[in-house]
């Protein structure tokens, strides 16, 4: 059976499903609601495009654009590896620094990403529990890391799904006090806008993760990037495969940077909008709203079952959470027209 044949992690492997995505609103995964490329910068998008030699092998170390990354968020080219986007970047960091067996925690729940990344690259996950108001515990954090040896602390910050935003002096805590290599994914930062970055500088056992799916609103893109200590990174370059990034990617991802005025305006945008959505949310009976610091927004209801019933049935889909989350709904930001018909179906539940 071929069953026996793959890999002991993969056999019992439940497949991620991916949503059907037959809706008119789709505020499920967290996506930019504009595609900025195509609206606002298309004939700048296709010259890059056609500047670019489909025959010819990109740069294997992406140069360009890790240069331009790098000055866009003031480091040298040699902190930075661009990556086939943030879960690439997750990827790299396990197949350079997890043997078989090796140990990565995080609190939970997260991204799912962490763990399963992990687990098939042989290494073991174990999460750490929450509290009720998915708050994290950083000296449970410390108390595991150390007892199992961990090699890998994962620290979503804005966390997906709960927003929970790890304070500067846990995170320090963290690095202090555990001999682990802290990862911190920022993929959600800039709509919150207190990043850590700097944090590469206070220790070489620091990574960043950022991606250009959210904010840049470029999640069809691939494209993320590593920050890191130069050391360290290079380690982190030695495990990516040459080419992983497509030149048409990289050029793209090129134009978006060069306009980031364009970018961050769509930001501004999508934190007002959140603001108002937030304020309907709120007014669900017995609602539970966790931390709202990025593109999201994550509570719990006992009406949650049946808001998520009445949004499908309207042709929004969000995203809702099995026993390990229950009565409980994300609610990614859409643009002005979305989150009204988002807002209308919400009245008429609470
Ligand atoms: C916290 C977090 N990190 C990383 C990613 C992966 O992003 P990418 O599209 O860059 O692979 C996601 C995607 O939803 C995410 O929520």
């Amino acid at each position: 059976m071929i069953k026996d044949m793959v890999v002991k992690a993969l056999r019992d492997y439940e497949f991620y499903q991916a949503v059907d995505q037959n809706y008119d609103v789709i505020l499920n995964a967290n996506e930019h609601h504009m595609d900025i490329l195509n609206e606002k910068l298309q004939d700048k998008m296709i010259e890059a495009i056609k500047n670019v030699s489909i025959n010819r092998y990109p740069h294997p170390n992406n140069i360009s654009l890790r240069k331009k990354y790098a000055d866009f968020i003031g480091l040298d080219t040699e902190n930075v590896i661009a990556t086939v986007g943030s879960d690439e970047g997750i990827r790299v960091i396990s197949d350079t620094f997890l043997e078989a067996g090796d140990v990565a925690v995080s609190a939970v729940p997260t991204f799912s990403m962490y763990k399963e990344i992990a687990v098939l690259g042989k290494g073991k996950f174990i999460n750490i529990e929450s509290d009720d108001a998915l708050s994290v515990d950083v000296e449970k954090i410390i108390k595991v890391s150390n007892e199992n040896n961990a090699k890998v602390i994962y620290i979503c910050s804005p966390n997906n799904p709960s927003g929970y935003i790890y304070k500067r002096e846990d995170i320090i805590k963290v690095i202090d006090n555990t001999k682990s290599i802290v990862v911190i994914d920022e993929a959600y930062m800039d709509f919150y806008g207190e990043s850590n970055l700097d944090l590469i500088n206070y220790s070489n056992r620091v990574i960043v993760l950022k991606t250009m799916s959210k904010a840049f609103a470029g999640a069809g893109l691939r494209v993320g990037f590593i920050l890191s200590d130069k050391e360290t990174s290079s380690y982190l370059d030695a495990s990516r495969l040459p080419y992983n990034l497509s030149s048409v990617s990289e050029a793209i991802a090129m134009v978006l940077l060069d306009n980031y005025d364009i970018v961050k305006e769509e930001i501004d945008v999508i934190i007002n909008e959140r603001e108002r959505v937030k304020k309907v949310i709120e007014k669900i009976d017995d609602v539970t709203l966790f931390p709202v610091s990025a593109n999201f927004i994550t509570f719990r209801s006992k009406k949650a079952e049946e808001l998520y019933l009445k949004l499908e049935e309207n042709g929004i889909s969000v995203r809702k959470f099995g026993d390990e989350l229950k009565d409980t709904l994300r609610i990614s930001i859409g643009s002005k027209e979305e989150n009204k018909k988002l807002i209308e179906v919400i009245k008429e539940v609470i």
